[in-house]
């Protein structure tokens, strides 16, 4: 595969904005993020998707990508696993300052706030990369002031898959959003593969009722508890049905519900 050069950036469809890549940071070697230069025409909600990628063989080669940075930040920020013969994943994972990246004009998706139903306590789930549209939401400043209290269950296989983690333990201390956020923050970080405090699926913590004795907080119940769900196809399922079973209604773009569901993209 042969990867068009910036100079050619010409051939670019014009549904894409040719960025400039400024860092870029390896969590394992499956997992990384970058940071790119935006468009001052870019604009997005916290928890929005929209499709970014390179050039080759002089077409785009783009995937689905869920947005890091707050809709505030000059950069944007992106989270990617790196899947070895995957088309577009195995070239992006070697981009370095510098580099060109196309981040397609029109965002897109169901996890924005607006979506749900106000008040009462917002759970944030996310396995592996579905962390990466709560890192926006819990970077704005709009989801501490409609909620009462944010809970973050972020589930991994290994500890350092744990990405953003120091980031997420520090938040309250942040120049900008640390007061607005005061102790409304829990992070809940568990991890399935290797020995963590914390060692458990999401799922199995639900029904069992240990993430809610651990944490000191009610079982989940729809009166009071907002959730956004973010991961693979068979957690999304498992989630929503443990939802369902507890009465909860899912929302999307047309109709506010107590829960909101999105895959995380697994970009190959
Ligand atoms: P596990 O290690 O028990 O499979 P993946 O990389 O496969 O998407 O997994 C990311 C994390 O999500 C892992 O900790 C994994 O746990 C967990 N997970 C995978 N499938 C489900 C599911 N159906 N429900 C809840 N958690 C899941």
């Amino acid at each position: 595969m042969q990867i068009t050069p910036p100079s050619l950036v010409d051939r670019v469809p014009p549904n894409y904005y040719v960025e400039r890549v400024l860092s870029v940071r390896h969590w394992t070697d499956s997992l990384f993020s970058f940071q790119c230069t935006r468009n001052g025409a870019f604009r997005f909600e916290a928890g929005q998707f929209t499709m970014i990628g390179l050039m080759s063989n002089g077409k785009p080669l783009v995937r689905a990508y869920s947005v890091v940075s707050a809709p505030y930040e000059e950069q944007l920020e992106f989270l990617s696993i790196k899947v070895e013969n995957g088309p577009l994943t195995s070239q992006l994972q070697h981009i370095k300052p510098g580099d060109s990246i196309l981040i397609g004009k029109r965002p897109v998706g169901t996890l924005v706030i607006g979506n749900l139903e106000p008040g009462g306590t917002l759970w944030l789930l996310g396995t592996g990369t579905g962390l990466a549209p709560f890192m926006s939401i819990l970077r704005t400043p709009d989801v501490y002031e409609r909620f009462d209290r944010i809970i973050l269950s972020h589930t991994v296989r290994t500890v350092g898959e744990l990405a953003y983690h120091d980031e997420l333990r520090a938040l309250h201390k942040h120049e900008l959003l640390g007061e607005i956020i005061g102790d409304k923050l829990i992070y809940h970080p568990a991890v399935t593969r290797e020995p963590y405090p914390v060692n458990e699926r999401i799922t199995t913590m639900i029904s069992s009722g240990r993430v809610f004795r651990d944490l000191g907080v009610p079982e989940l119940n729809p009166s009071r508890d907002r959730v956004m769900l973010c991961g693979s196809e068979a957690m999304n399922h498992d989630c929503k049905t443990l939802l369902e079973e507890r009465g909860f209604t899912e929302g999307n773009s047309g109709e506010r519900g107590t829960f909101l569901l999105e895959k995380a993209f697994v970009t190959k």
